[in-house]
């Protein structure tokens, strides 16, 4: 994977006549874009549930900085409200997390925690914004609508139920989105395979008592290997989350972008895998990777 270098002096000194508003930003693919954004020229609203997450980031004429949970309806409508005079044509819909676990363990609200933030959250911020982002197209077809889904919203892997779920109602509503909007919106989804970001840290933090009630069940050592070694595999083999970023941005700046944006090799080739083998022999290759019997 080639490493693409951090933009970290935004170039231009005026305020950008374009601006695109990106959740999530504290780490990760979030934190990359504003950088990679800026570099190319636009504005950004940069939001984070903690505004001092976003303390590092370089401050400037083309970056807003402003707190936001996408799960709570008042703070939407306060930054709606707030960047009123932006002329954000770009929302993108990154903010996520991934719940995991065995289904037969998974209590109901942890599944509706998972659905709150990646699914909810990002059609409330969709709905909020698209009557903006029309407003501000100066032109049809400059308004972007970019919705960070997952390769796991094309297929499912074990242990990962809820996320699975969640990233698959992403794709459901990027692709209607698109039939409804018409062409003066751009959809843009987008489907990372794995890359290195505090994603994976957060995992183990959403878990709860989950290494609790998977003592003297069947998942018990299947969990403890998934979180180790799996893991250690993707944080070493993932690409940087600038990669990532830096293909949003160059796919959000085309006149035509791209309907969907696989990002990342494995995203690609397990997706035609998937495809390509009998549905019987893909599910026991994911067990086997998974050491499920
Ligand atoms: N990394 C991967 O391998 C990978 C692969 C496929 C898809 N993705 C997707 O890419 C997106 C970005 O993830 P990442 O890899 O960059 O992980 P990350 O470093 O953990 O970043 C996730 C961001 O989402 C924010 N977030 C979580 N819940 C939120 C909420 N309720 N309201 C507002 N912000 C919230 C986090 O904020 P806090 O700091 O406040 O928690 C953080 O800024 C996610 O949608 C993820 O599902 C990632």
């Amino acid at each position: 994977m080639v490493e693409v270098p951090t933009v970290t002096q935004p170039p231009h000194a005026k305020v950008p006549e374009r601006w695109a508003l990106i959740t999530g930003c504290s780490s990760g693919i979030g934190k990359a874009l504003v950088g990679q954004l800026r570099g190319r020229g636009w504005g950004v609203v940069a939001t984070a549930r903690a505004l001092s997450d976003l303390g590092a980031l370089d401050s400037g004429p083309d970056l807003l900085c402003k707190a936001l949970d996408v799960t709570d309806p008042r703070q939407i409508e306060r930054l709606r409200m707030e960047t009123e005079d932006f002329p954000i044509t770009a929302l993108v819909n990154n903010a996520g997390y991934g719940q995991v676990g065995p289904l037969e363990l998974l209590t109901e609200d942890e599944l509706r925690r998972q659905f709150e933030t990646n699914v909810i959250g990002l059609h409330a911020m969709t709905r909020a914004f698209l009557p903006v982002l029309r407003r501000n197209a100066k032109r049809p077809g400059d308004a972007r609508v970019v919705q960070v889904a997952s390769m796991l919203g094309r297929l499912s892997i074990p242990l990962a139920g809820p996320y699975n779920a969640s990233k698959h109602a992403v794709v459901a509503l990027a692709e209607t989105l698109r039939l409804e909007v018409g062409p003066e919106v751009r959809v843009i989804l987008v489907e990372p395979g794995a890359f290195r970001t505090r994603f994976r840290d957060t995992l183990s933090k959403v878990w709860g008592d989950l290494p609790e009630r998977v003592k003297g069940t069947r998942y018990e050592r299947i969990l403890e290997a998934h979180m180790t070694t799996r893991e250690a595999q993707n944080q070493r083999w993932g690409g940087s989350a600038e990669a990532c970023a830096a293909r949003i941005a160059k796919a959000m700046d085309r006149r035509r972008p791209p309907r969907r944006l696989a990002v990342g090799k494995d995203a690609i080739w397990v997706r035609h895998l998937k495809a390509l083998l009998p549905e019987a022999l893909w599910e026991w290759l994911l067990k086997r990777t998974y050491g499920f019997r």
